[in-house]
């Protein structure tokens, strides 16, 4: 098997971004140990802060945040970083090559149920000249690398510099990543999808309406029985829909209508439709693709819809029809 440094090397990777890879991997290594100590380490529970977007923030998104705030500022191929859990945009260095976006701890709320969590990440060119916000202001498709580490039953990393996906397994006996798959690919047909059905009454009503068709199964339009899964991560739904297709979104609701979206374009979105594009699979907002939106704020917030092709197809077909005519949604 592999080694992720002889893998980059086999792809071709340059230097500088190899060092950076290394730098994320590395990280989320000793992320992995201190996850995995949980309880022992005192490191579960909630602090008493709240990030930039009014979340209270756990424990444990504070130290991996700070983890990879210490190890990216130590990286000379880094110029800047923004994190989900940091208010600005954090200068790093005066030559850097690349920008780092990051969600140091997705779905943290699992933590203290001991269920899977992740760190996501997104590699960006450092524009030339002063460093500000606006730089950090690149549509997805500009995007070198993006990927993920899960850290489930095993810890994994899934890697994308635009060459397809490669899925990594950390030997927990060498402390090193191993390729375990060369080509993640996304089935194009799927019968499984993911959502949180609790906030079906605020959807708009393309939504509302593929949902139903997929819940009548056979005897709907659809004509087959549709399986339903929630990890309440998203860096381990995207992971099963990377390793077994599916259908994930969090899309547009109105339950607080100053909040309409709940997922980050720069930390979340982007770096998981990249992986998805890159897999075969499709990622839209249900009006156009993720990665081609120009990006107005670091912390903004998307409606995503991603998985197999033909699905995300059929949900974007939904989203076509004029429904303000229908008398009950
Ligand atoms: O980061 C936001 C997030 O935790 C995602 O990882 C996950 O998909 C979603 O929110 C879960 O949302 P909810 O709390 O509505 O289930
Ligand atoms: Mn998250």
């Amino acid at each position: 098997m592999q080694t992720l440094a002889q893998n980059l090397s086999s792809q071709g990777i340059e230097a500088p971004l190899s060092q950076l890879i290394h730098t994320l991997a590395d990280t989320s290594k000793a992320i992995s140990h201190a996850v995995r100590h949980g309880a022992l380490a005192g490191v579960l529970g909630a602090t008493e802060q709240e990030n930039v977007q009014g979340e209270t923030q756990k424990k444990l998104d504070v130290i991996t945040n700070d983890m990879l705030k210490d190890a990216l500022k130590a990286d000379s191929t880094v110029r800047g970083l923004a994190s989900e859990e940091e208010d600005y945009i954090v200068e790093v260095g005066q030559s850097g090559d690349f920008l780092v976006c990051f969600d140091p701890l997705d779905g943290s709320s699992n933590i203290d149920i001991n269920s899977l969590v992740g760190t996501i990440f997104s590699v960006l060119p450092a524009p030339s000249g002063e460093l500000s916000e606006k730089s950090f202001l690149q549509a997805g498709r500009n995007q070198v690398a993006a990927g993920y580490v899960l850290y489930g039953p095993s810890t994994m990393l899934a890697l994308t510099t635009g060459k397809g996906v490669q899925l990594f397994t950390l030997n927990p006996d060498t402390n090193e990543y191993l390729l375990t798959c060369e080509a993640m690919s996304i089935s194009k047909d799927t019968s499984e999808f993911a959502i949180n059905m609790s906030n079906q009454r605020f959807w708009e009503a393309p939504m509302q309406t593929y949902i139903s068709d997929l819940l009548l199964g056979k005897i709907g339009p659809r004509e087959k029985s549709f399986n339903m899964r929630w990890i309440a991560a998203m860096v381990g739904d995207v992971h099963r829909v990377l390793s077994r297709g599916g259908l994930f979104t969090y899309p547009t609701d109105n339950k607080n209508p100053e909040k309409p979206y709940k997922l980050r374009l720069m930390y979340e979105a982007n770096p998981m439709s990249f992986l998805v594009e890159q897999a075969g699979g499709k990622a839209s907002t249900g009006y156009e693709a993720i990665m081609d939106i120009a990006p107005t704020d670091i912390h903004q917030r998307v409606a995503v819809i991603l998985g197999s092709a033909n699905e995300v197809d059929a949900c974007l077909e939904y989203h076509r029809v004029d429904y303000s005519e229908e008398p009950n949604l």
